[in-house]
């Protein structure tokens, strides 16, 4: 079994590290920042686990665009695990529409409710839905190991504007505090900032997954919209550090 994960503040890091102990067979996990600019992705294994944060009711941008460059086993067991705050969306029938464009089949999906990291969710960090993370996942094991296939219905909506390219439409930024660390270009799955003059410049290949935000460690970045929330207070999963994002770009 093979679980495809992105992650900007390690919820679903976290959903698919959990998941690979506690599945009773051989599991691995592979970043798919890591495989950003590979043209074709092979991965052996016929059972394929896709785990993703919930971006607009869609699955971000990048996800989309490596599964396309998948060449899939014949026959492949295909299963979807979202993590989100408020709800899923309509993320399972794009994934399932997404699939079958390319000839293959969603047989599975579910989610994992987790604190929001995203301007529009609440500011605060819910303790019980951390609390609550294994369990939530456990329940999801015996489906996969037993491979169940669920009836997935309903009628696709088109792809989340702000998913369908990458481009900086909340006016991601550093201000004048930054300091030049280098730590949000470290962390950025899109090579998308640079260091000018020791000042952090956010390119147009974003995707606003807010790892640059959550994890600079003066909280220079900022977006211009919406304004009202545009400083959220700074969220990372517990059990997820610095470098294990930025090792999410290469492994
Ligand atoms: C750009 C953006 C859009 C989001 N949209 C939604 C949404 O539509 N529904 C929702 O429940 N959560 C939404 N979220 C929250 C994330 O899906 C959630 O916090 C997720 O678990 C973060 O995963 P990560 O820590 O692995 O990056 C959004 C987050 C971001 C950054
Ligand atoms: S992480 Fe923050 S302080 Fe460091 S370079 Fe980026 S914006 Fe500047
Ligand atoms: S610039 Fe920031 S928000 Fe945009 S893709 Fe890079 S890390 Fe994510």
């Amino acid at each position: 079994m093979i679980l495809y994960y992105f992650s900007a503040t390690g919820n679903t890091l976290t959903s698919a590290k959990y998941m690979q102990e506690m599945i009773n067979e051989n599991c691995r996990i592979v970043s798919v920042s890591a495989l950003k600019d590979a043209p074709v992705i092979d991965p052996e294994d016929d059972v394929i686990g896709f785990l993703f944060p919930i971006y607009h009711a869609d699955m971000p941008w990048l996800f989309r665009d490596t599964i396309k460059r998948i060449r899939f086993p014949e026959n492949s067991y295909i299963f979807s695990i979202a993590t989100f705050r408020g709800s899923p969306g309509a993320c399972t029938l794009h994934m399932k529409a997404l699939l079958e464009s390319l000839g293959q089949k969603l047989s599975y999906a579910s989610g994992i409710r987790l604190p929001g990291n995203s301007v529009m969710n609440p500011p605060y960090v819910d303790a019980e839905l951390l609390r609550d993370q294994k369990e939530n996942i456990r329940k999801i094991i015996p489906d996969i190991e037993n491979r169940v296939v669920q009836e997935i219905e309903g009628e696709i909506p088109e792809p989340s504007i702000l998913e369908a390219r990458p481009a900086n439409l909340r006016g991601i930024q550093a201000d004048e505090t930054c300091i030049g660390c280098g730590t949000c270009v470290r962390v950025c799955p899109m090579n998308n900032i640079e260091l000018i003059d020791g000042h952090a410049e956010i390119g147009n290949q974003c995707l606003t997954c807010l790892a640059c935000f959550h994890w600079c460690p003066v909280e220079a970045i900022f977006m211009e919209t919406p304004k009202a929330s545009s400083r959220r207070p700074k969220y990372h999963h517990p059990d997820v550090k610095l470098p294990d994002i930025i090792k999410a770009k290469t492994l």
